[in-house]
């Protein structure tokens, strides 16, 4: 019987460890993080806007779902599922010292026969360097003693559950026998899997997954901005255009979150490495494009407060939503709370409402809290701007 070590329980990884201990095998969840541990021990979900996870905690939590912030104690477990978080610096290059740690201590406690599967999205051809070769020079296991594999977690916050047990995932090897033995244990709790033929396509997968979306979002967000040229209502066009060969997104305030912002720059910056600057001209284009939607909604806000005629700074304007995505507690990347603090820096009077923090908590962040008399709302989710 299998026992399966996953290591990190955030945002993708606690729901992944549910659903595996929801399926009768037993896991050793192991994350740094001592609280959130406790907490999972006893039942309680530290992600509450996830659906359906609070139950799997409720009856996995300390008993088929044990979580460590030690790894020793994941020394019993054959299977390492590997899901920590990858960011990229302020030049846009990956920063793999969160992974690189997870990984050698995995690398520590790796026995003959054990199989390794990394699920963070990682530029291609990660798991078949990076991650064998720290593993390798830990364990002393060589190549053929132990499996490898990738399997890029495909879930989206708030429908993590759902994801798992509904929408395909894909499972690759670093060789053909590493693929096969770890499709044979994700098998036994992913019910839609798919065996691809390399765990190099299995991150490119989920990295160009992304690119799509980014490269979509920048086409509507230029779409936007001629549909306002020459007059046309963009959203009825957009429905109107629509059909199954043609799915324009709608456009934004730019891209946000931990992945499609950065997934990106995974593909740019190798290109940029092997100096083909010509190969990834779209991308990054889409990604200036998308990140030049913070100053087209700036100047768009201001020239709605203009024609209020009155002083900027008595204008008081409320920015309804600040999270990077709707229903999501989580700030990273967010284009409206960059706007946010754009136009407090012109000196404008600005208020948040945000359904995800409690007024004690968007005042932490230094910002004000909605109080209901606003001269202009700005939605930016329904990108309408109103002004009385
Ligand atoms: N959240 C999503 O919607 C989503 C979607 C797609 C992909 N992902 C992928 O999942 C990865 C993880 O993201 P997340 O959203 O779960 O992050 P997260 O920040 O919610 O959680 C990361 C967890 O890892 C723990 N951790 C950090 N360093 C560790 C270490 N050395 N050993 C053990 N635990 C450690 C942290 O304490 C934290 O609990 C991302 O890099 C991304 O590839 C997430």
């Amino acid at each position: 019987m299998d026992r399966i070590a996953v290591i990190g329980l955030g945002k993708a990884g606690l729901p992944i460890a549910s659903v595996i201990a929801d399926s009768g095998i037993s896991v050793t969840g192991v994350d740094i993080d001592e609280e959130r541990c406790r907490m999972i021990n006893e039942g309680k979900n530290p992600i509450p806007e996830e659906t359906g996870l609070g139950e799997l905690v409720v009856k996995h939590g300390g008993k088929n779902l044990v979580a460590v912030p030690d790894y020793n104690e994941a020394k019993n477990c054959n299977v390492f599922i590997i899901i920590v978080p990858l960011f990229i610096d302020e030049y846009n290059q990956p920063d793999f010292r969160i992974l690189l740690d997870a990984t050698v201590k995995v690398g520590k406690i790796l026995k003959k026969g054990d199989v390794v599967v990394l699920e963070t999205t990682v530029p291609p051809m990660t798991t078949e360097t990076l991650i064998r070769e720290a593993l390798e020079k830990e364990s002393k296991l060589k190549p053929g003693e132990y499996y490898l594999a990738n399997s890029p977690e495909r879930i989206m916050t708030g429908y993590s559950i759902s994801r798992l047990r509904e929408f395909p995932k894909i499972i690759g090897g670093i060789d053909k026998e590493s693929g096969k033995k770890a499709f044979e244990i994700y098998r036994k709790f992913v019910p839609n899997l798919q065996l691809v033929s390399s765990a190099r396509l299995a991150e490119f997968v989920k990295v160009i997954e992304g690119c799509y979306r980014d490269v979509n979002v920048a086409l509507a967000n230029e779409l936007l901005k001629i549909a306002e040229e020459i007059d046309v209502d963009i959203y009825e066009a957009i429905r109107t255009a629509n059909h199954e060969y043609c799915h324009i997104h709608l456009p934004s305030t730019g891209v946000g979150g931990h992945c499609i912002p950065v997934y990106p720059w995974f593909l740019i910056k190798e290109m940029e490495k092997r100096k083909k600057f010509d190969k990834a001209k779209l991308l990054r284009t889409a990604r200036e494009l998308n990140d030049e939607m913070l100053e087209y909604w700036v100047d768009k806000i201001i020239k709605e407060c203009t024609k209020l005629n009155k002083p900027l700074k008595d204008i008081k304007i409320c920015v309804k939503g600040i999270t990077f995505r709707e229903g999501v507690k989580e700030l990273y990347h967010s284009r409206n709370l960059e706007i946010v603090r754009r136009l407090m820096s012109k000196g404008l009077n600005v208020f948040v409402q945000d359904q995800m923090f409690t007024k004690e908590e968007i005042e932490q962040m230094g910002l004000k809290w909605y109080n209901g008399d606003e001269d202009i709302v700005f939605d930016p989710f329904n990108l309408n701007i109103t002004a009385r």
